[in-house]
């Protein structure tokens, strides 16, 4: 089996749920530095904290990034030097939904900014070795938009063709793009919204359960290891487009 063995994995929003979970199997596969990124300095902090307390090989090193900021990116890539892969997980759709609010233009216009501008300048502006990749991360609602998500379901959209255009443009320099569309993963809500959503799944999935973060970073890490796939998408959703 490929190990990450000499190479350094960067996850933008890796302060936690499944950028976390990226993060600690990267390590866990023998990365030897990881480098998470997200914009609450505290927050990247306690997600070091966590990730060192595993006593794992790997160096982690944690840098504060807001994506919202396009030189702040630029900035991101230039302190971070020649990398392998990085991994695109930041996003703030799921915290407006943590309340159950529907969510604003704003919201949807700064969902855009954070997960569609973010991957595309650091993109262009981070220096891969070669063999490197870029993996960005959508969701279901594009395939099966709940109602009133048609923001979502296009911003969502906009990613798989996104990483399909960035493949080609990346391929001169020997660097892969996928994307990785995960399903239904609440870690942070509470109680009762996990439970609401809980119910909801078993009728709208064949696997009826929430993923687990090491479920879905599987999919990740496997895009990091094989040198032969770009362009593409791996659906991690426990069947829920076939319900
Ligand atoms: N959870 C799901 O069921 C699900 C399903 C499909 C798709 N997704 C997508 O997958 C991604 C990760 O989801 P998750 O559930 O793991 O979410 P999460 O736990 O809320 O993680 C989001 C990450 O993004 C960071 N972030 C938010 N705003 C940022 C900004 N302006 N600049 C830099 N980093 C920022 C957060 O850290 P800071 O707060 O420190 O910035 C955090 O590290 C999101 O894009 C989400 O929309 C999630």
């Amino acid at each position: 089996m490929a190990t990450l063995q000499n190479k350094t994995v960067v996850v933008v929003g890796g302060s936690s749920g499944i950028g976390f979970g990226v993060a600690l199997a990267s390590l866990q596969s023998l990365a030897s530095v990881v480098i998470i990124a997200s914009s609450n300095a505290s927050r990247v902090a306690k997600a070091v904290e966590r990730l060192q307390s595993h006593k794992l090989p790997g160096e982690v090193r944690g840098e504060v990034l807001d994506a919202k900021d396009p030189a702040a990116i630029k900035d991101f890539a230039a302190r971070i030097g020649v990398v392998d892969h990085i991994a695109w997980m930041s996003g703030d759709i799921g915290q407006s939904l943590l309340s159950g609010a529907a969510p604003t233009e704003e919201i949807y216009s700064s969902a855009f900014t954070v997960r569609f501008w973010g991957p595309f300048i650091l993109a262009q502006s981070a220096k891969f070795h070669p063999g490197g990749s870029l993996i960005l991360t959508s969701g279901t609602v594009d395939m099966k938009p709940s109602p009133g998500m048609s923001p979502a379901a296009g911003v969502v959209a906009g990613l798989e063709g996104l990483t399909k255009g960035l493949s080609v443009d990346l391929a001169p320099a020997g660097v892969r793009v996928n994307l990785v569309a995960p399903g239904a993963f609440w870690d942070h809500f509470s109680e009762e919204r996990k439970e609401h959503f809980s119910r909801s799944v078993e009728n709208s999935q064949l696997i009826k359960r929430i993923g687990a973060p090491s479920e879905i970073a599987e999919a990740y890490l496997f895009l990091m290891k094989c040198a032969y796939i770009t362009g593409e998408r791996i659906n991690v959703n426990g069947g829920r487009t076939l319900v």
